[in-house]
């Protein structure tokens, strides 16, 4: 492969020649990326673009960046390359075993916070598939004294939601049990979150290569219609629910008619639909019966 840029090269060139490199790939937000990997090869320090733009790469920032842009290159997601991603303004590890956290999801958040607000103190949160744990920890470290169960199918998403969960010093509020939906799980609870996998089969082809190539399929696939997983996890939600307690969903764009006409099949009441930033009704609500 032709060399990105030379050694010794100032910062703001090697930003230039990495942004060039990217829009040949075709990536978009190519100079955004390539800004992002940049800050991140020079300690996090963001104004040292603007400071000192003249500073020249050592040997080992060349290498590490230009390492950092061929991978881009090839589609895989920042979040990977720096091992990392934002999620309601805390890290969360990432790789190629969980979900990466999105901007969408803290649509859940703000909606149990907010219900939260309303109703007596929860004690017990159950997260059905929850991947890097981003939604359990999130709600956990909100709110005081909490505890948590996350489930999930994949081993390798309960480690790392479990190194998310000590990175944030929560090991002694969450437990992660590997289960596929309910199967392995006891106890009753007052909350419980999931976003399933909701992908339909066919669709997955056509998933950017972003998430197709670099994300679990376990994590995407909702089945034939997208939504295998919603009708498993109503048809037992009852029976692990305090009566009156709160089963929220995020869903697909378009799912939340569905997703509302199973909740009250199965019984729950004050179903609601809450949309995310976009106004796409993102998740869906409601109580189970008392
Ligand atoms: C869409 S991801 C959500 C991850 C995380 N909660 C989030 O919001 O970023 C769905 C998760 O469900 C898990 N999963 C898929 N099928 C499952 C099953 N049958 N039982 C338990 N977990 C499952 C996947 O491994 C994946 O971690």
């Amino acid at each position: 492969m032709k060399t990105i840029f030379n050694d010794h090269t100032r910062i703001d060139e090697a930003l230039i020649a990495a942004t060039k490199f990217l829009t040949r790939f075709s990536i978009e937000g190519a100079r955004r990326d390539a800004s992002v990997l940049l800050v991140f090869i020079l300690g996090g320090d963001r104004e040292i673009l603007y400071r000192a733009p003249e500073q020249i790469l050592t040997t080992a920032e060349s290498e590490l960046f230009k390492q950092c842009i061929e991978r881009r290159s090839k589609r895989e997601p920042v979040s990977h390359i720096l091992g990392k991603r934002e999620f309601w303004s805390r890290e969360f590890f990432v790789s190629s075993d969980v979900l990466d956290p999105r901007p969408d999801s803290e649509t859940l958040i703000d909606v149990v916070l907010k219900h939260v607000t309303k109703t007596k103190k929860p004690n017990s949160i159950l997260d059905l598939g929850t991947g890097s744990g981003c939604l359990l920890l999130t709600l956990v470290a909100e709110l005081d004294g909490v505890q948590g169960t996350g489930v999930d199918l994949s081993p390798k998403a309960l480690e790392m939601a479990a190194k998310n969960a000590n990175a944030l010093n929560l090991t002694d509020r969450v437990q992660f049990i590997q289960s596929r939906w309910f199967e392995n799980v006891e106890g009753i609870f007052d909350i419980i979150i999931s976003n399933p996998p909701y992908i339909e089969t066919a669709d997955i082809a056509d998933l950017q290569t972003e998430v197709r190539e670099f994300e679990p399929h376990l994590a995407l696939d909702g089945g034939a219609d997208g939504l295998e997983c919603y009708r498993l996890i109503v048809s037992q939600a009852n029976e692990f629910l305090k009566a009156g307690g709160y089963l929220i969903f995020e869903v697909g764009i378009g799912q939340d008619d569905a997703v509302t006409g199973m909740m009250k099949q199965a019984g729950f009441d004050g179903i609601e639909v809450h949309n995310d930033l976009a106004s796409v009704g993102r998740c869906v609500s409601g109580y189970s019966k008392l």
